[in-house]
């Protein structure tokens, strides 16, 4: 896996009066897992959504290795390699774990409809081909023993991991996720770190926002606390987890 820096700078995103990201800045290095942390409606998913595109900036910049993505649409971000999951995981639930995690290719990378509808034989054997990375990837993450087991009939933890999957087949350089723990048992986000430790030690840059601080202290390298659209600190989980201000952010929030 090629490794990719994400450059965040001075961002502003403004909902009218209220600045939901004020002047927030960040740098990810690439393979690093950076986390994001902060009280309900800090601004951590405005600030995910500037990054793929979602909403437009007031003010700032969103590089990636330095090529600037303003003015590129979602769908072109993730193009260039920015994939995204999202707060509310909508997984489509009648579909099979590998054929879920297949979707994560389409865009732009599947043949002509017409080839398709003719069962072309390099159509063919692009299927075949893709088909094999979906089994390799399932089982690069041990998860083999779900691939035809229905979406629906697995725990919403389960669905949101394979959603992960399905972003990392894309084969995403910045995987930005919201808060993946969100409605997950104790035992989905053992599974859940697990994964995502093995894709940043391949070289994904990782970009994480959860409520669950010990989960985000234990996975990421380095956390940034945003509150009231603002930044309180950046630095190592247990670093800026013993900061004052940051404490009382929280103990505000409960
Ligand atoms: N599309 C929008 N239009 C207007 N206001 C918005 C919009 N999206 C977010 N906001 C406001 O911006 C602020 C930040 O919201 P955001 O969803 O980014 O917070 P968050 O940190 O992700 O919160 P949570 O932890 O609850 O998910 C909130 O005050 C929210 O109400
Ligand atoms: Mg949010």
């Amino acid at each position: 896996m090629s490794e990719a820096r994400l450059d965040v700078a001075g961002v502003v995103v403004a909902f009218g009066g209220l600045k939901a990201v004020d002047d927030v800045s960040f740098v990810v290095a690439p393979g690093e897992t950076f986390g994001i942390i902060g009280p309900n409606g800090a601004g951590k998913t405005t600030l995910l959504n500037a990054v793929s595109g979602l909403v437009p900036l007031q003010q700032g910049t969103v590089r990636l290795d330095g090529a600037e993505l303003h003015g590129l649409r979602p769908d072109q971000r993730t193009a260039r390699g920015v994939s995204r999951t999202f707060q509310a995981a909508e997984v489509f639930n009648e579909f099979r774990v590998r054929d879920y995690v297949s979707l994560g290719r389409l865009s732009g990378q599947r043949q002509s409809v017409v080839g398709a509808a003719l069962r072309l034989p390099g159509i063919i054997r692009a299927e075949r081909a893709e088909r094999a990375d979906v089994e390799r990837l399932l089982a690069t993450y041990g998860l083999s023993h779900i691939a035809d087991e229905v979406l629906r009939e697995l725990p919403y933890g389960v669905r949101k991991l394979v959603d992960i999957l399905r972003a990392l087949f894309g084969r995403p350089l910045v995987l930005l996720l919201d808060e993946p723990t969100s409605g997950t048992a104790t035992s989905d986000r053992v599974a859940l770190r697990e994964v995502l430790q093995q894709a940043g030690q391949d070289g994904l840059t990782t970009v994480v926002v959860d409520h669950d601080v010990q989960f985000v202290s234990d996975l990421c390298d380095r956390l940034l606390v945003v509150d009231f659209g603002q930044e309180l600190g950046t630095g190592a989980p247990a670093e800026v987890l013993a900061r004052a201000d940051v404490r009382a952010a929280y103990v505000g929030a409960e």
